[in-house]
This record gives C-alpha cells, sequence and structure tokens, in this order.
C-alpha cells in the first residue's frame, strides 16, 4: 500500500460477493467490517468458520483478522466508515425483474451517515439504479457523498483469483473524486481500471454475462447440429476458438448452463429491455436454447431406455459447476424433476453440494461415491464435471450397472475409450 491511503470500509451482505469483496479489500491493507442480517451467519464467520465454499477464501479470511470483522450490528458497521459497499444480493422477483429490496434496506440504513466519502454498489442492479440510489442519498441529506457502480466479474470456484487479478475493473462514477477514491481503494490489484458513467457500468456487467452465456448457448446449438450431421463439436469449437477474434472461452457444450448469474442476469436483461418497449430476439433465443439443451438430455435417456419410468438413473454432480457447493439454478434440478415426473427413481452423488430438504431432492437418494449411486442403475448422466469423476474405475461400475448407459453431460469422458468398456456412452454433439 504505497502512498495510498487505508480506508475503513462497510460492506453490507456477507454473500459469495460480499464476503470475497471484504476478504479481498482487508488483504490489500484496509480495515473492514462486514455486516449481515442473518445471526447463523454473523456467527460462524465470528467463530472462525467460512459458510460457503469458495478456495482461498478461508484463508484469506483468517490471515486478515485483525482488519476483517463481521457483525449484525449497523452502528458498530457504520462506526468511521468512509465507503460503504453494497453487496446484497437481488434475485428475480415475480416479473423477472431485479428484486431491489435489499438494495433500498441498505441504502434506508444508511441516513445519517454523513461521514461517509462515497456509497458504492457491487450487486448486480438494473441499469438506471444508481440513478435512483443517488436520487435516494440526496433526500437523506447525503449529497455530499459520492456514488459509484462497481460491478463484480468473479465467478465461483475463482471469486478470490478473480478479484485479486481482474482482466478490468470498472468503475462507474459521477464524479472525478468518487471514482479517483474506488481506484485507489483497489491499489494493488492487479488489473486495469476502466473508469465510465455509472449507467454505462450497470450495463458493462448485465451485457459480459449475456455474452457469455450467448457463447455457450452458441455452441450448445452447434453442438445439437454436429449431432445431426456426424460433426464433433469439440474439434469444431477447439478449432474455431483459435481464431483470436472468437477466443477458446466459454466454448465447452454441455447440459446447460445454470448458477446464481446467467440465469437471473440474463432474464433481468431481458426484462430491463421489454420495460423499455424492446424486445431482445437475440438473448431471449440464448435463454430458449438453454432451457431446450436440459430437456433434450432426458428425451435423449428416453429414446435410449424406451421408456423412464421404473429405471434407476444416477445423476453424477449436482452442483451448477465443479469447484463450488451452489446448488441454485443447477442443470440437475431440472434433469431430477423430469426424471421423477417421467416415473424413473434418481440416485445421486456430489462432492461437495447441499441441496437441502426440498423438492426434487427429498425424492432422491444420494450416495457417498459415483460408482456407489450408479450400482444397479438404468442409466448414468455426468451432470457437473468434477476432476473425482476422472477417477472413478468405470470398468467396475458398467460390470455393477443394470445397463450401462452413460450419457456424459459435459464431455468428460472419452467416447471411444466408454464404449470399450461396454458403455452406451452419449455425449453432447459428439458422434
Ligand atoms: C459468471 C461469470 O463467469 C462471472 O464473470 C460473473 O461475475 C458471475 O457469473 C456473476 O455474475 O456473479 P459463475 O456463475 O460463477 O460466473 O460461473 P461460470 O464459470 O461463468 O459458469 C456459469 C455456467 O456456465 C455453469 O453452469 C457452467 O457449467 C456453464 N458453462 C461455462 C458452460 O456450459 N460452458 C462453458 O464454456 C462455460
Amino acid at each position: 500500500m504505497v502512498g495510498k491511503p487505508e480506508r475503513q470500509v462497510a460492506v453490507f451482505g456477507a454473500g459469495y460477493i460480499g464476503l470475497v469483496t471484504g476478504a479481498c479489500l482487508a488483504e490489500l491493507g484496509h480495515r473492514v467490517v462486514v455486516r449481515d442480517i442473518d445471526p447463523e451467519k454473523v456467527a460462524l464467520l465470528r467463530s472462525g468458520d467460512v459458510p460457503i465454499y469458495e478456495p482461498g477464501l478461508g484463508d484469506m479470511i483468517a490471515r486478515n483478522k485483525e482488519r476483517l470483522t463481521f457483525t449484525l450490528d449497523l452502528g458498530e458497521t457504520l462506526d468511521g466508515a468512509e465507503i460503504a459497499y453494497v453487496c446484497v444480493d437481488t434475485p428475480p422477483s415475480a416479473s423477472g425483474d431485479a428484486d431491489l429490496s435489499r438494495i433500498w434496506s441498505v441504502v434506508k440504513s444508511l441516513e445519517g451517515a454523513t461521514h461517509l466519502k462515497a456509497v458504492v454498489v457491487k450487486s448486480t442492479v438494473p441499469v438506471g439504479t444508481g440513478a435512483r440510489v443517488r436520487a435516494a442519498l440526496d433526500a437523506a441529506g447525503l449529497a455530499h457523498v459520492g456514488y459509484a457502480a462497481n460491478p463484480e466479474f468473479t465467478a465461483e470456484g475463482r471469486a478470490v483469483t478473480d478479484f485479486m487479478r481482474p482482466d478490468r475493473i470498472v468503475i462507474g462514477a459521477s464524479d472525478e473524486a468518487t471514482a479517483q477514491l474506488i481506484t485507489d481503494l483497489h491499489h494493488g490489484v492487479e488489473g486495469p481500471v476502466v473508469v465510465m458513467d455509472v449507467r454505462s457500468a450497470e450495463m458493462v456487467k448485465l451485457a459480459s454475462n449475456a455474452l457469455l452465456a450467448t457463447k455457450i448457448s452458441f455452441i450448445n446449438e452447434i453442438a445439437t447440429l454436429c449431432e445431426k450431421t456426424g460433426a464433433d463439436v469439440e474439434e469444431v469449437a477447439r478449432a474455431v476458438g483459435l481464431d483470436h477474434r472468437l477466443g477458446p472461452h466459454f466454448l465447452r457444450p454441455g447440459i446447460g448452463w445454470g448458477g446464481s448469474c446467467f440465469p437471473k442476469d440474463s432474464e433481468a436483461l431481458r426484462q430491463l429491455a421489454s420495460n423499455t418497449g424492446y424486445h431482445l430476439q437475440l438473448l431471449s433465443a440464448v435463454i430458449e436454447v438453454n432451457n431446450l439443451q436440459k430437456r433434450r438430455a432426458i428425451q435423449q435417456l428416453k429414446d435410449e431406455l424406451g421408456t423412464l419410468a421404473g429405471m434407476r438413473v444416477a445423476l453424477l454432480g449436482l452442483t451448477f459447476k465443479p469447484g463450488t457447493d451452489d446448488m441454485r439454478e443447477a442443470t440437475s434440478t431440472v434433469l431430477a424433476s423430469r426424471l421423477l415426473a417421467e416415473g424413473a427413481e434418481v440416485r445421486c452423488w456430489d462432492p461437495m453440494a447441499r441441496p437441502g430438504e426440498v423438492e426434487p431432492w427429498v425424492s432422491t437418494t444420494r450416495h457417498a461415491t459415483p460408482e456407489e449411486a450408479m450400482a444397479g442403475a438404468d442409466a448414468a448422466v455426468v451432470v457437473t464435471e468434477w476432476p473425482q469423476l476422472k477417477e472413478v474405475d468405470w470398468a467396475r461400475a458398467a460390470a455393477a450397472m443394470r445397463r450401462p448407459v452413460l450419457f456424459d453431460g459435459r464431455n468428460l469422458l472419452d467416447p471411444a475409450g466408454m464404449r470399450a468398456l461396454g458403455y452406451t456412452y452419449m455425449g453432447v454433439g459428439r458422434p
């Protein structure tokens, strides 16, 4: 922190984003108080536990415990704070628009915090939210407090690295002093700072996620066409990605994207457009392709097995991607619901998932290993590409299945090798 002052930061929300933001700002040398309204979560954090799984986060929190505290108390959070970071969640509302109620309750709680220098929103919000927060701050006598949108681009499973070494730090601020304050706050982070107006910064976030989701849905449609024409999508994606104008990233075909961001943010962007009277045609198709992708997998299994009624199907991997315990909008949930609706028996394995006592999971059985889940099954589906699946003794697993039908929803395994072991192997877009 050579030449840059250490700041006192109040972080609102101890979810994925709040915890990563708080821990990384503390790592940069700032004093950080993270506030959450969930007493259990705060108690856990205070006792040194981390309520979510994110590589490197636990160590970072532990190493910065002198500068990083957790509280339920608003007074303690704001006491001496110079910058308030808003990291609360913005789930979809009944209309598909983002539900901003948690943002508003934080903004309300800032009334009287006249010592603040800036309020920064990190949560993903519709374009125009910053202007509304600005108006609310003005009305609360905080016109002298700066405002900035500082969207996050961190992916779960690599959030700490993404924060500390980002492709870019986007700061949307209405005045130069606030832009400089937030730029300085990131001193020590390795990545270019891009300063712009608030609305554009809000749009960068939504546009980035929508474009990433578009790439995946695009390659998934090409995968379907590969199946119909005998081409191999893995070869196609590899060569397409070598074009430096296109790039190799987010061209991995599979049984659909999920998670807490893409589904919610793409729908929020679509609704944002609808609210202005404009229909985002491309994005609507991207979402539709993703919904179909999950259902196609079930149809393919049904075609192979004749019926799903009475069939025992093992789902291997439940989380929306490997390296996380997050089950939000996971493809596995759609698959399990559809399989149960077709009368199948669902068994599952995942090293991290905590699906909870809810449908469809209460109607499934959990197993400690992939092999155990596959024993006696009529089909198995690779839903999440956990590295542990590479270590499975697939020959033994095939012998223990009632019918060795394998749907590799992430193209994780070698088709020829699996067929040689006796599997009826189906991948995504592979001959
Ligand atoms: C995503 C973005 O990648 C982050 O930049 C962004 O900050 C974050 O959303 C957010 O808005 O907070 P995340 O949802 O953690 O991050 O996960 P990704 O790694 O992007 O994967 C999303 C989904 O796409 C997963 O279901 C994954 O399996 C799927 N995917 C990803 C594919 O099917 N193919 C690919 O090539 C890449």
